[in-house]
């Protein structure tokens, strides 16, 4: 992410390059939609000790930004708000303590707020034209969204010639069993994914299914992407 020189406050470097520090440590980031705040914190715990310390926590419930807050003061994780589509949005979740904005799209409005509060943001692409405009407004952390049916990894070998400089956290639809293939390029910093803490799990609170459905996507993540450089 660079400062493109537009006027907009430029995102602190130093919050950019951690995210892209944590998101290569870890390769993975989970994706989750909490409907209760007293899983939050649980969860955020679970994760972490299973090796993901990237979450997502995607503002789609009424109690999402209560169980971001909660998640943000877990120690060792790595909080960001999802599926934010608003400026308001943007302020809401890094008032909650969100340390990177995801959005499914990309919004000149979004990105703007992101920069004045110095949050890193990573707008979502389905298009050559949309990684210029990202380019345009200094992202060059993009996510391809929904990654599985916009062409997957092909479609990232396909973008990074001409953008050789973009990196990539692809999201929407990815399972344990295509991650692979999506790690093993070096434009992708991180891939994204519900699957190691689906919905229905959390709101069982099944901890110990989501536990383990973390430590074989951490174990999977370290595997595919050992000798892949970045
Ligand atoms: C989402 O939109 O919920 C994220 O992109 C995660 O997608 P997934 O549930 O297909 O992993």
């Amino acid at each position: 992410m660079r400062d493109a020189g537009t006027g907009e406050a430029s995102v602190s470097q130093a919050a950019t390059r951690n995210l892209t520090e944590a998101l290569i440590g870890t390769g993975l980031v989970a994706v989750v939609v909490i409907d209760r705040v007293s899983d939050a914190a649980p969860l955020a715990k679970t994760l972490v000790a299973a090796g993901l310390p990237l979450v997502e926590v995607t503002l789609r419930t009424p109690e999402a930004l209560a169980s971001l807050r909660a998640m943000a003061d877990t120690p060792g994780a790595v909080v960001g708000a999802g599926t934010v589509l608003t400026p308001a949005q943007v302020a809401a979740a890094v008032a909650a303590g969100a340390r990177y904005v995801v959005s499914p799209g990309l919004s000149a409005a979004v990105v703007r707020e992101c920069a004045a509060l110095g949050v890193p943001c990573v707008p979502g692409v389905a298009t050559a034209t949309e990684i210029q405009r990202a380019l345009e407004h200094g992202l060059d952390v993009v996510k391809l969204f929904p990654a599985d049916v916009c062409g997957g990894p092909a479609m990232i070998r396909a973008l990074s010639a001409p953008f050789s400089d973009v990196r990539f956290v692809p999201t929407g639809g990815i399972t344990a069993a295509s991650l692979p293939d999506y790690l093993a390029l070096p434009s992708v910093l991180a891939v994204g994914g519900s699957w190691m803490a689906p919905r229905s799990l959390v709101a069982e609170g099944d901890l110990a299914g989501v536990a383990e459905l973390s430590r074989d996507a951490a174990t999977l993540a370290r595997a595919a992407r050992a000798g892949v450089s970045r």
